[in-house]
């Protein structure tokens, strides 16, 4: 139910398959100087999470705790880590810090990262892009490591099911039919479709992604400037 994969050099996947909800977690941990944790995952799997993290790094030399929005997934567990890594400190948008995040889940203020501001935890370095709505929530961002070109885009790109951890075939069809799925339940209109929407995926492919790295699902290794213009061409088809 649990694994760990290397998606990019020292950039590791922990991903967590829920069969009840046909759904997979994943939290990214980057080994570096300053060891960046992307996700927190919820409270719930805490242990399990921070366990699986231990066979990469000493969990208490966390220093940066990343994440796209307020939500449990996200940022759930921020407390639970900042009480064990006396040094970790959340990195997200103004808007996230603010309106929610110091508030409910941080032991310690947070860092707010301006758009376009780059953080270099060693050799790493990874840039904030502010993507409001994008995947969703007005607090939404994005970080992309700039050395590997490693995108890690949240909901973007969510594949149902219990796939494999990295994949160079397109991922695309999997999202449609997951948002297919969606749409027809209690999670529909999960991520909205706005006239901002292309603009702000623009954005995002310009970076020309060589690595997809969703919170769902799988990691996609190719193209990633063609396969996140795919991905608003499904949004058209489903949402619009
Ligand atoms: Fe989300
Ligand atoms: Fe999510």
């Amino acid at each position: 139910m649990t694994q760990i994969t290397e998606i990019a050099p020292d950039i590791f996947k922990i991903s967590t398959f829920i069969p009840e909800t046909n759904i997979q977690f994943q939290q990214f941990l980057v080994r570096d100087e300053e060891p960046l944790l992307y996700h927190t995952g919820m409270k719930g799997i805490f242990q399990m999470v921070k366990d699986l993290i231990a066979k990469l790094i000493d969990p208490k030399t966390i220093r940066w705790v990343g994440f796209s929005h307020f939500e449990a997934d996200e940022c759930g567990a921020l407390r639970e880590w900042q009480e064990i890594a006396p040094d970790a400190t959340a990195i997200c948008s103004f808007v996230s810090k603010v309106v929610s995040v110091d508030d409910v889940v941080a032991e310690r203020p947070a860092k707010a990262l301006k758009d376009g501001e780059v953080i270099v935890t060693g050799k790493s370095r990874f840039r904030f892009l502010q993507t409001p709505h994008v995947p969703h929530a007005w607090d939404a961002g994005h970080l992309f490591e700039e050395n590997s070109a490693t995108l890690l885009c949240s909901d973007l790109f969510h594949q149902n099911g219990d796939v494999e951890p990295i994949t160079n075939s397109e991922i695309v069809s999997r999202f449609k039919e997951t948002l297919i799925e969606y749409q027809q339940g209690p999670f529909a209109n999960y991520l909205p479709l706005t006239s901002k929407t292309a603009q702000m995926l623009k954005r995002l492919a310009d970076l020309k992604p060589k690595t997809i790295a969703p919170m769902h699902g799988s990691t996609y290794v190719g193209d990633g400037e063609s396969a996140i213009y795919d991905l608003l061409k499904v949004m058209k088809d489903v949402l619009g």
